[in-house]
């Protein structure tokens, strides 16, 4: 057996108590589990011990227009363990004009062997066909059962079909996250900041205001009213968008929501550093203001967002953002961050009134493991779960920096950022793959049905 001793676990409170490991379940909790000579013992002294924490927004190995992100599964994945991540819900393209499970199996082809925590995937539905509720159907027996939606970008879903797609997830019982932002809205400022000649990246939060993201959650939810099932909102980035999900709940819909580490922690002073410096904060939907991120953080405090994910997607500085030095549309989107999420959001709950360890399990574990049916195998220490665990050093301090990450990007976001304590210890499918904060098994992790 496996044995963690003489940490803190966490859960809906926090108990000092001993965790024994058979096989990759939890077989047994009780204060001083006595070890046999056959038994390894990981010392937990002055750590919390976490139930393994679920990124449910990542998007490794993706190509768009522009470029393939910096970060593929096994490089990405890694990142994660390292930072206490054990499973990864990545979104899966299905192939233009492809099917959902050749989409899905090209996925799986690319994750497969490779990667180093436990991976599992949300389709995206890029375009309605007469097929797509059988199809959703096919994917259920798959295991697959969540899926994203676009109210921008150019493979945006129109209102019809962003209806016809959850009354067919619905009948699955399964879950639709969207991206809130009013695509055409946007190409109407981004045409408009492209003819007064301002391209640099400082366009960009210009062309995504709160106002394009608040409308599209308005519009999101009262689908999701008419269609008579929940809806749930990712990367929710303003307080404009908060009030719309708040008058939504109130009139009686059912809205689980997303938010991720860059709203709570930059804002968008950001878009106003020198040179092309810029570009490494473009992402969809962009930092916001002060006002914005204390929204959010009170929101979390109140209990009004459900999970903190990434949204990783990562490109390097030189060669992936820098296509776009002449133009800021030629900046392809996004930010890595799935390494940094748990010291990160550790940090920040334990700096905030009425948070902390208690309520990053709930955000960064059980609520997206109960959002995406993985509970009670995964979300929680419990006997008969998966034993995917997380040993985290409560006190000392580091400082984030790019050269020490093992993500495949040039830049962090949070560069110079000090955070408390470190993953010390992580156990996926009851083995032990990080030690002592080094990676001692890579591709250890599997498909999480
Ligand atoms: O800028 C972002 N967030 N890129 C990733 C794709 C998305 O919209 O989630
Ligand atoms: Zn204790
Ligand atoms: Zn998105
Ligand atoms: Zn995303």
């Amino acid at each position: 057996m496996l044995i963690i001793k003489k940490g803190d676990l966490v859960g809906d409170q926090i108990s000092h108590e001993d965790i024994a490991i058979k096989g990759n379940k939890i077989v047994k909790i009780a204060p001083d589990i006595q070890a046999t000579k056959d038994d390894t013992v990981i010392d937990a002294s002055n750590c919390y011990v976490f139930p393994g924490f679920i990124d449910a927004h990542t998007h490794f190995a993706m190509t768009n227009a522009l470029a393939t992100t910096a970060d593929d599964f096994s490089t990405g994945t890694k990142a994660a363990i390292l930072g206490g991540t054990t499973t990864v819900i990545n979104f899966a393209t299905p192939p233009a004009s492809g099917s959902l499970i050749e989409g899905f199996n090209q996925a799986l082809d690319k994750a497969r062997d490779v990667s180093s925590c436990n991976y599992r995937f949300h389709m995206e539905i890029t375009q309605f066909g007469e097929n797509l509720e059988s199809e959703i159907k096919m994917m259920k027996a798959l295991g697959v059962s969540s899926y994203k939606v676009y109210l921008a970008y150019a493979f945006r879903l129109n209102d019809g079909d962003i209806y016809r797609t959850l009354a067919a997830v619905k009948q699955v019982g399964g879950v639709l996250g969207a991206h809130c932002e009013n695509g055409q809205l946007i190409d109407v400022l981004v045409e408009k900041y492209r003819n007064k000649g301002a391209l640099s990246p400082a366009s960009h939060p210009l062309c995504h205001p709160a106002e394009i993201e608040a409308e599209a959650i308005n519009r999101l939810a009262y689908i999701g009213k008419m269609v008579d099932y929940p809806v749930h909102v990712v990367h929710l980035s303003s307080q404009l968008g908060l009030a719309e999900i708040r008058a939504a709940r109130k009139a009686g819909g059912e809205i689980t929501v997303e938010t991720c580490p860059q709203y709570l922690l930059l804002d968008d002073s950001c878009y106003h550093l020198p040179g092309f410096e810029s570009a490494k904060y473009m992402f969809s939907p962009p930092a916001r203001s002060l006002t914005d991120q204390q929204a959010l953080r009170e929101a979390i405090i109140n209990g009004e967002i459900q999970t903190i994910a990434t949204d990783h997607c990562s490109y390097n500085y030189q060669g992936q953002k820098t296509l776009g030095r002449n133009d800021f549309i030629k900046v392809p989107n996004g930010i890595p961050g799935v390494e940094q999420r748990l010291p990160l959001m550790y940090t920040l709950f334990d700096q905030t009134a009425g948070l902390g360890p208690v309520e990053l399990v709930r955000l960064l574990s059980e609520n997206p493991a109960k959002l995406y049916h993985l509970y009670p195998q995964k979300g929680i220490l419990a006997v008969g779960s998966d034993a995917d665990i997380v040993v985290y050093q409560k006190n000392g301090e580091f400082q984030i920096t790019a050269e020490n990450q093992a993500e495949n990007v040039d830049y962090t976001p949070y560069e110079g950022f000090r955070v408390k304590g470190q993953v010390k210890e992580v156990v996926l499918n009851g083995v032990q793959v990080v030690k002592n904060g080094q990676l001692i098994l890579e591709n250890g992790g599997i498909y999480a049905k």
